[in-house]
């Protein structure tokens, strides 16, 4: 009975075999997604040129990833809490499940460390197990069948995550881009900061400073009109900090909430992951402010908090001993000696490209350097620096169709590898 014979309408009329076992329809929105997640993509492919080249020694520039080691006044709290939770009155104090917003001290400390100045309390703060996991969980907050806009390109969980949950019509081959999404291009040409009118029917505005994947921080000017835009247009923004920890620009907030009135308009998320090494860890968290309504009146933290409390349980307990120990004196230190090892990376890829003649983007505020390749198939040049300097970069157009001829190389690695990727790169991609 399940396995059934469906005509497939068109030119070439035939008949296909379904061979189910189950009823149960497949999720449409999941349907329209064109390929896998880019960076499981990308590690499939250099599995495969690994496969047919066992002996390359493969650098990677391409997915994010944390290389150095957890900072040991960080592990050590961690360790002291792993051990704590193996006698009866450490259980009974931290063991079991926490609170869905996370420990209050965590929620105090962040608060004081990164929201000092601004009108945020330790109640906005919702601890998690990362940002990458609250983009989707806002999405579930936020429904179905809102109009979103995304910077182009941008970090594709934030167009993944919305034809996930209904919010887009179906890929357009043509244009790549899905229906319905507004796509707010950014480049050199408009200093990397879009033009905010084309979202003017948008009710979500994803923005991520700095930008995941160009490297651009955005000004405080900017982020003033961004704003100013989403008051206008009484939309939200859901402000992606993950990377503020990099910014040296003293001209770039480090937080949307440092912009009057952003606790009005906006939501921020931010993350321990490329602060201190957390990306296996998990720890993150996510600011809904108490001023910020729905067209109703009510409160978004309301279902914010809702919503956590039905699909989460609180973050680790060790991650947020680990967390608290970050935002010690000595765990703030030690952080940002990570963040300056990373920014050095950055800074040597950067000039590699410079040197060889390359128009190069990001880099001093990012862990990102972005590198345009004149208009070529990004994926072109992707294979081609695979194949012959046995690097993995990331091709621009995977984080949207503006993407295409850059791409992005990613500062976070051992400097040893980051040395040898610049000599690789010089010998085989020098235009001078
Ligand atoms: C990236 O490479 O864009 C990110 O590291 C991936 C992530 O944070 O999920």
């Amino acid at each position: 009975k399940l396995g059934r014979t469906l005509p497939v309408k068109g030119r070439h009329r035939k008949t296909v075999i379904v061979h189910a076992n189950s009823n149960v329809r497949r999720n449409p929105n999941i349907a329209k997604l064109q390929a896998g997640y880019l960076f499981p993509e990308i590690n499939r492919i250099k599995m495969k040129h690994l496969e047919e080249n066992p002996d390359a020694k493969i650098i990677s520039l391409g997915i994010g990833d944390t290389t150095e080691p957890i900072p040991q006044p960080i592990t050590k709290a961690m360790a002291a809490a792993a051990e704590n939770l193996g006698t009866l009155d450490g259980y009974a104090q931290y063991g079991g499940y926490g609170a869905e917003q996370g420990q209050t001290l965590l929620r105090e400390k962040l608060a004081e460390r990164f929201y000092a100045e601004v009108n945020i309390q330790a109640s906005d703060i919702f601890v998690s197990d990362g940002s990458k996991c609250d983009i989707s969980r806002l999405q579930m907050m936020f429904g179905s069948n809102r109009r979103v806009a995304v910077q182009d390109p941008s970090y594709p969980a934030y167009v993944d995550s919305s034809v996930m949950i209904g919010n887009t019509e179906m890929y357009d081959h043509a244009s790549k881009q899905y229906g319905k999404i507004v796509y707010l291009a950014c480049s050199s040409e408009n200093d990397f900061f879009p033009n905010l009118g084309l979202a003017k029917d948008a009710e979500l505005i994803f923005f991520c400073s700095p930008n995941n994947p160009t490297g651009a921080a955005a000004t405080r000017d900017q982020l003033i009109e961004l704003v100013r835009h989403a008051k206008e247009t009484g939309s939200i923004i859901i402000y992606d900090a993950a990377y503020a920890i990099y910014i040296s620009n003293p001209n770039c907030p480090k937080t949307i909430f440092e912009i009057p009135g952003a606790d009005e308009c906006c939501i921020e998320t931010c993350s321990f992951s490329k602060y201190a090494g957390f990306t296996g860890l998990r720890l993150g968290w996510t600011v809904v402010p108490d001023k910020l309504k729905f067209a109703d009146g009510s409160l978004v933290k309301n279902d914010w908090n809702r919503l956590m409390c039905t699909s989460f349980n609180g973050a680790s307990n060790i991650a947020q001993a680990g967390g608290m120990a970050c935002l010690s004196d000595e765990g703030m230190n030690a952080m940002s000696e990570l963040v300056s090892f990373y920014k050095e990376n950055a800074t040597i890829l950067k000039n590699t490209f410079e040197e060889m003649g390359y128009a190069v983007y990001g880099g001093t505020d990012a862990p990102y350097v972005w590198v345009s390749f004149d208009g070529r198939d990004s994926w072109e040049v992707f294979t081609e620096v695979l194949t012959k300097c046995d690097i993995v970069v990331t091709p621009g157009s995977g984080f949207g169709p503006a993407g295409d001829g850059f791409i992005r190389c990613s500062a976070f690695g051992h400097r040893e590898n980051i040395l040898e990727a610049a000599q690789r790169l010089k010998e085989s991609f020098s235009r001078s």
